[in-house]
């Protein structure tokens, strides 16, 4: 593999593994549901709003939605916490090399947040001062819908950028990231699941007997409403399984396994009895059946386990031999501390009368904490420094006084213009004999 490999934090987990997992796919779902209520209910009060500047019940319509929102985007926000605070333990190498690569888009999401609340709370808490000020109104819902809209791209190229180390270092920022070949499928698979379940929702919310007053409509009925979301729901469910195929064709093989695909078909079966259901629903010339919507709604709240739990199997197949390899690199880095430690006690503990090689505790002092015999742990091996420097022990005084920059993984070599050249040379014949 030709992915940087960096050094895990060697530290327990604070539960086991499994448990954690399924915390994180059970938690991320929870989370996911409430983003899509608000993103869809977002885009569905801006299109009402607009519609409603011809036919005003469309208006009260766009207003009724607009308070599902803000409480929707509450729960997103309090339900998101949970999942990142996991990714963040579970994959935390993968994780913050993804968030620093695309680093300034990624702090942006603090103030972007933000800002689309207060729209948010602009646009529905004053509503009624906006009345003569139409185009203004739909102005900031657009600005706050578009941001809804954006915000979790963000969250979907990080993602996305983690399960993929060999494409870190050619990424240059978030639009590189985002331009990665799958992320825009896969962000559109998940914009048609934003419109698929909160017109699914609206169907429902807008159902309930008090809707009726609520609502106050002048002319349009009830069923009109229930039958428009259906429509959306019907259409969003065909894009969402084109779309979903598309994002399949487009991500990278590595991922991939019998146990992604099996479950990905499982869920995505699911869809077609919902599809006929919807299909009765919008069809059906005088009332809606409530059994069926039952239905619809069972059959995608399985789908969507199963897209969950597909999700994080490919996850776990594609990042395998890098978690191999992290571990490995760990392993190895902290065999290398406990033997430098204990070199270091022995160095220590020489009886007085037996003299050291010369070089060698100036060595132990200077050098040790990032020079191992055999390993590369933080610089080169001394077997590395040893055939490099087999002729020439001034050139290991000559780098140490000021080094350069050889190895394009490693840091920069601090330099030692305190050690004087006696020192630097007996340390450079120590490590040629050593
Ligand atoms: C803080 C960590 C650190 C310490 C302490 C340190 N080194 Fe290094 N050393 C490095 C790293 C990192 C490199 C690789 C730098 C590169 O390739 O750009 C390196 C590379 C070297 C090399 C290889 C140069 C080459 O031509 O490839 C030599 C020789 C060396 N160190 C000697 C020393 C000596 C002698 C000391 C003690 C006086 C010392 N180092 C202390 C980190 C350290």
């Amino acid at each position: 593999m030709t992915a940087p490999i960096p050094r895990d934090i060697p530290l327990p987990l604070p539960a086991p593994e499994g448990f954690l997992e399924i915390l994180l796919i059970a938690s991320f779902l929870l989370h996911i549901i409430f983003v899509h209520l608000m993103v869809g209910g977002s885009l569905f009060s801006l299109a009402c709003q607009i519609k409603g500047l011809k036919a005003p019940d469309y208006e009260k319509l766009a207003y009724r939605i607009m308070q599902t929102v803000t409480v929707n985007k509450s729960l997103a926000v309090v339900m998101g916490v949970a999942p990142l605070l996991i990714i963040n333990t579970l994959y935390a190498p993968q994780f913050y090399a993804s968030s620093a690569l695309i680093g300034d888009m990624w702090m942006a999401i603090i103030p972007m947040v933000t800002l689309a609340f207060l729209l948010a709370y602009l646009h529905k808490f004053w509503w009624h001062h906006f009345i003569n000020l139409p185009e203004l109104h739909i102005g900031i819902a657009a600005l706050e819908t578009g941001l809804f809209l954006f915000i979790p791209l963000i969250f979907m190229t990080n993602v996305n950028l983690m399960l993929f180390p060999e494409y870190w270092p050619e990424v240059k920022g978030f639009l590189s990231a985002m331009l990665l070949p799958n992320v825009l499928q896969r962000y559109l698979h998940f914009l048609s699941a934003s419109v698929l379940f909160t017109a699914l929702f609206f169907v429902g919310w807008t159902g309930r007997k008090r809707f009726q007053e609520e609502a106050g409509f002048n002319e349009l009925k009830i069923i009109t409403v229930r039958r428009f979301f259906y429509a959306y729901a019907f259409g969003a469910a065909i894009f969402q399984i084109l779309t979903g195929l598309m994002a399949l064709a487009s991500l990278p093989t590595q991922g991939m396994g019998w146990n992604f695909i099996l479950i990905l078909t499982f869920g995505g079966a699911l869809a077609l009895p919902a599809l006929w259901w919807m299909w009765r629903n919008l069809t059906q010339p005088s009332h809606l059946l409530d059994d069926d919507f039952k239905r619809i709604i069972a059959c995608f709240a399985c789908a969507a386990i199963f897209m969950g739990i597909a999700r994080h199997e490919y996850r776990e197949n594609a990042l395998a031999d890098h978690k191999t390899a992290i571990s490995e690199k760990t392993a190895n880095y902290q065999a290398a501390v406990k033997e430098a430690g204990e070199q270091a006690r022995q160095t220590a503990k020489k009886p007085e009368g037996i003299v050291s090689a010369p070089g060698e505790s100036a060595f132990n002092k200077n050098c040790a904490a990032c020079h191992h015999a055999t390993l590369p742990t933080v610089g080169p091996a001394l077997q590395e420094i040893k055939t490099l420097y087999a002729d020439n022990p001034s050139g290991i005084v000559v780098w140490t006084k000021a080094p350069g920059k050889k190895r394009a993984d490693s840091m920069t070599m601090p330099g030692f213009p305190q050690l004087s050249d006696e020192e630097l040379t007996a340390i450079s014949q120590y490590i040629l004999k050593h």
